[in-house]
């Protein structure tokens, strides 16, 4: 019988405790999570003008995610090697460079199937993981000027 006691108790407690701590919490407002927003901007700001920023990805899903434009692509992730052709990348612009691999690809689609799968030192989907495809293409289409 006592022992019976003491395992109803325990848990009894533990309830309690729960119920306490339940309480001491601050009502979940609509202040609270723009405070929340606020304490993120400044990780969003640093990481547009920065090439690579793990909080970004966080300060896009807290913010309720969006397409990354072209220019976010390329800032963050592509512009690394492709502004200055680092590792014979065509360079941002070089509309022949492009132009040149398009034709062997078979246009702005092969060029995209290219960077998702990456090709020699250019890695898988240039780094940008989360990107869709929809988003490395605008990339290209940007980079390289063709349509
Ligand atoms: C680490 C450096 C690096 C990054 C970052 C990078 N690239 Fe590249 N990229 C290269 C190099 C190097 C090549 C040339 C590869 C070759 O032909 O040998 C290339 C080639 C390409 C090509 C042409 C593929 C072909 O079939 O000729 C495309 C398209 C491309 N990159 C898109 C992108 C996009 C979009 C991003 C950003 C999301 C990106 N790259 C980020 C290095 C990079």
């Amino acid at each position: 019988m006592n022992l019976i006691m003491k395992m109803l108790a325990v848990p009894a407690i533990v309830l309690v405790l729960l119920g306490c701590e339940r309480a001491a919490e601050p009502p979940i407002s609509k202040t609270s999570s723009d405070a929340v927003a606020e304490r993120l901007e400044p990780v969003g700001k640093v990481c547009v003008q920065g090439e690579e920023c793990k909080g970004m990805e966080v300060a896009v899903a807290a913010g309720g995610g969006g397409k990354k434009t072209p220019d976010d692509v390329i800032a963050k992730h592509c512009g690394a090697c492709h502004t200055a052709g680092v590792l014979g990348a065509p360079k941002i612009g070089d509309g022949a460079a492009w132009g040149e691999r398009a034709k062997k690809e078979g246009g702005v689609d092969g060029l995209l199937a290219k960077a998702i799968s990456g090709i020699n030192s250019m890695p898988p989907k240039g780094t940008c993981a989360d990107c869709s495809d929809e988003e490395l293409k605008g990339a290209i289409q940007k980079m390289s000027g063709l349509k």
